[in-house]
């Protein structure tokens, strides 16, 4: 058993595994973190909500105000949330602590990467492929039920789509094996979003990787993978596999094993369930994006060292063709498919809800990811998270809860350090 588990790890370690958990080549002690055995934080702490209880597993009740603070000087309010019984969510033991020591080591991570001064990047998905300009088009023939917020009947929205590798190290070349990201921000979607700070702002955004489910839906064990990982010895290894238990390691493998030989020529998925609709017409879903068949099908060269491989496919193929998405839906019909564990496949239908078209004329994405050049600079300013979001669109389950808290802190974070405004456009 333990030699399988060293097996996974290193699987893991040679894959680059890291979503924000950085990468096995950060090493850092226990003393690294100080006496107190947690890491430095510029957050200052998460107050419960009044009448609140955040350790006894119950669910909270809606509209609560915890508080989690920004990364700046004046702690920015944003509301842990509440978790829906009726679509099956349930509020899990230490959820609000657990998601700001995840930011806090995150945030320790990013300090001794960056520590020479130089620009910081997202701890996920540093190394992005380029910004693109799409049309959202809600299809005519969409099934009524999956008819709700932008998925409205005739609705269209102009989109930019990030396409990235998932390593927190973003020097590595696009070719290395590696989970990729599609990240979809809608533009001029009208109505208060979800993420308090940025209420008023008009973007819609969805959030995908390219496997079917996500290894872990633990929190307590992820922070504890989190410390593992990033320190060294064989002990912390087996820490590793073992706070992601086997399952969990050998869906992370698979995850991060892949070279692809185009970002518009594999699936996506949103990994984690989302609301649809409000009131007495919600429900669960998953989101999945399948790529055009007009997209064709090229495989990677033999021996190529290209280091932006993924970013001058993608310019190649806009040079010559427009490009398309599709985006898909599937909906929770029972209670066996879990709105909690991200570790579970959905077994039900899916359909086709959206199409989104890149069009070649309209792209400019430069050949390098450089950020001196103002596109690329523009595209990295961007902060994708699933809280930019109608309540129509409300994320769900445990990993989504934390991801409100993380996302926020670490966007403000690193635009704080490059002395820019966090902005939605
Ligand atoms: C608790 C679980 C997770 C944590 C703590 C986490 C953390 C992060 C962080 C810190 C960032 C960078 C944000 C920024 O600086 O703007 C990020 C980006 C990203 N994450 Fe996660 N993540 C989690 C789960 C997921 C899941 C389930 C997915 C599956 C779709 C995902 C996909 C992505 C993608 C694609 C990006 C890059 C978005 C972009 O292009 O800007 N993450 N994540």
């Amino acid at each position: 058993m333990q030699r399988k588990q060293f097996v996974l790890l290193s699987v893991l370690c040679s894959s680059t595994f890291s979503f924000s958990f950085s990468a096995c080549a950060k090493k850092k002690t226990n003393e690294d973190y100080s006496g107190s055995g947690r890491p430095p934080s510029s957050q200052t702490g998460v107050e419960p909500a009044p009448g609140q209880s955040d350790s006894g597993g119950k669910p909270a009740t809606p509209d609560n105000g915890e508080t989690a603070p920004g990364p700046t000087k004046e702690p920015i309010k944003l509301t842990y949330p509440a978790p829906d019984p009726e679509l099956g969510e349930a509020l899990g033991k230490d959820e609000v602590a657990i998601a700001t020591e995840i930011s806090s080591v995150i945030e320790s991570q990013l300090a001794d990467l960056y520590k020479g001064g130089q620009r910081y990047f997202r701890d996920a998905h540093p190394r992005a492929h380029g910004c693109f300009h799409a049309d959202f088009v809600v299809d005519p023939a969409i099934p009524a039920e999956f008819a709700h917020g932008v998925f409205a009947k005739d609705s269209k929205y102009k989109a930019i789509i990030r396409f990235s590798n998932a390593s927190h190290d973003g020097t590595v070349p696009d070719i290395t094996p590696d989970a990729r990201g599609m990240a979809i921000k809608l533009l001029d979607v009208p109505g208060k979003k979800l993420l308090e700070s940025e209420a008023d702002a008009k973007t819609q955004d969805f959030i995908f990787l390219s496997h079917h489910v996500f290894p872990i839906s633990d929190p307590s064990k992820y922070t504890a993978f989190i410390k593992h990982f990033t320190q060294p010895g064989l002990a912390n290894q087996l820490g590793t596999v073992q706070a992601l238990g086997i399952k969990g390691a050998a869906i992370a493998a698979a995850m991060t094993s892949k070279s692809i030989s185009s970002s518009i020529e594999i699936e996506y998925f949103s990994m984690v369930p989302y609301q649809l609709g409000v009131g007495a017409d919600k429900s669960a879903v998953r989101y999945s994006i399948k790529p055009c068949l007009s997209n064709g099908k090229s495989t990677i060269p033999k021996g190529t060292k290209e280091p932006y491989y993924l970013r001058t496919r993608l310019n190649q193929h806009f040079e010559k063709s427009d490009a398309c998405m599709e985006f898909w839906m599937q909906k929770r019909t029972n209670d066996s498919m879990s709105v909690e564990d991200s570790t579970n496949d959905w077994k039900s239908p899916w359909s086709k809800v959206a199409t989104l078209t890149m069009k070649k004329e309209e792209q400019d994405n430069p050949a390098t990811p450089d950020p001196a050049n103002p596109i690329n600079l523009a595209c990295d300013k961007l902060s994708f998270n699933p809280w930019h979001a109608l309540p129509e669109h409300k994320p769900l389950g445990v990993m989504n809860r934390i991801r409100k808290v993380v996302y926020d802190h670490i966007s403000k974070l690193r635009h704080d350090k490059n002395k820019e405004v966090k902005k939605e456009p």
